[in-house]
């Protein structure tokens, strides 16, 4: 069995912080969401994995290289944005004859894929999927099930009608046999080779695709709220661990301290939230379901229910909920005259005063 990651796109549901990293690379409870998928497929047994790029290649394989793994990895370049369908096309040489598990890249689920990889391998079937009941459905891949037979009778990307409720999650066990289906389907309004056509075609020539649902939570990470709302379900589950020093300060909740962090001078951290290394929190209110990168410093600032990416300063930024601040970002006080809000800000960016 092996593995394949897609880790391509624009993100542009991401911008301004996909203008300069990869979607995949956003940490969530600082940690790349990446690395989430790949300790997922290590887990269930995968020792051979490669990783499909596309835009910000290097800074995806520089980053995926820079930690250690029990496994091997592997890169695939995908030119343009071509359909998830066209991911696998390309990396047919290292899939080859092996059945394999693919994973998008921006999807976390809780819980891991244990149990899905081994209903797929003892189920004996062409491909199966992982589906789980959303809201809407017309957002994502639908599936039309029959839950006697637990198999897939029918699949349609983003309908504007869905037959169902079920959406398809972004994992994938699947066979050779989709090599073939995916050379006789053609690109979607969209202009991309889409994975749910191939299965389709599978299902329509008669073979046989089945699924499981998903236990506890999943979430697809492409929009910033999901990307919060990803950081509060993995913060929910962090032990307390402090590699720095706390003075001076008030702390309740389970919270994860760094290296040479240091939280003093009458802070507040109400856990549960996690802060990097070589940071400094000074008179501070770090509040529940924050994820505060390395090198940061947040001074005289309220936060909550946030994420703040690695050599970002805040000092005197009032009350800060619910935000998605990027790498190497200023906040400061404008403390000369005229006063009023002084700002630089990138295209694509969203403030709410
Ligand atoms: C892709 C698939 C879709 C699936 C979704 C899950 O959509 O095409 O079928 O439901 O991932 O995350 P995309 O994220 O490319 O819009």
């Amino acid at each position: 069995m092996k593995g394949l990651i897609l880790s391509g796109g624009h993100g542009v549901r991401l911008r301004p912080i996909t203008y300069s990293q990869q979607k995949q690379l956003i940490p969530v409870a600082n940690k790349p969401i990446l690395f989430y998928c790949i300790e997922d497929l290590i887990n269930a047994g995968i020792e051979d994995i490669a990783i499909v790029v596309g835009p910000n290649k290097e800074q995806v394989m520089n980053t995926v290289r820079s930690a250690k793994w029990d496994a091997n990895i592997e890169f695939f370049y995908q030119d343009a944005p071509r359909g998830l369908a066209h991911a696998v096309k390309i990396s047919e040489p290292f899939l080859s004859d092996d059945k394999f598990i693919m994973y998008l890249g921006d999807n976390l689920l809780k819980g891991g894929i244990n149990g899905f990889v081994k209903d797929f391998v003892d189920a004996k079937v062409e491909a199966s999927l992982l589906l789980t009941r959303v809201e809407n459905p017309e957002q994502y891949g639908v599936a039309l099930v029959d839950e006697q037979k637990k198999v897939i009778l029918q699949l349609l990307e983003k309908p504007k009608r869905p037959p169902s409720n079920l959406s398809i999650v972004g994992i994938y066990g699947l066979t050779p046999s989709i090599f073939e289906a995916i050379d006789n389907i053609k690109p979607s309004w969209r202009g991309e080779f889409e994975i749910t056509d191939a299965l389709h075609w599978l299902i329509e020539k008669g073979y046989s695709v089945r699924y499981d649902l998903v236990e506890g939570w999943w979430k697809d990470t492409g929009k910033p709220e999901d990307l919060l709302e990803a950081n509060r379900l993995i913060l929910d589950g962090i032990f307390s661990e402090n590699k720095g020093s706390i003075e001076n300060s008030r702390v309740s909740g389970r919270i994860v301290v760094g290296d040479n962090t240091v939280i003093g001078e009458n802070s507040t951290i109400a856990g549960p939230a996690i802060i990097g290394n070589n940071c400094s929190i000074s008179n501070a209110y770090v509040g529940p379901f924050t994820s505060i990168g390395n090198n940061c410093q947040i001074i005289h600032t309220e936060i909550e229910n946030s994420i703040v990416l690695d050599g970002s300063n805040i000092a005197h930024g009032g009350k800060i909920i619910e935000s998605l601040i990027g790498k190497d970002v200023k906040i400061s006080r404008n403390g000369s005259l005229p006063k009023g809000k002084k700002l630089v800000i990138g295209d694509n960016s969203e403030i709410e005063l």
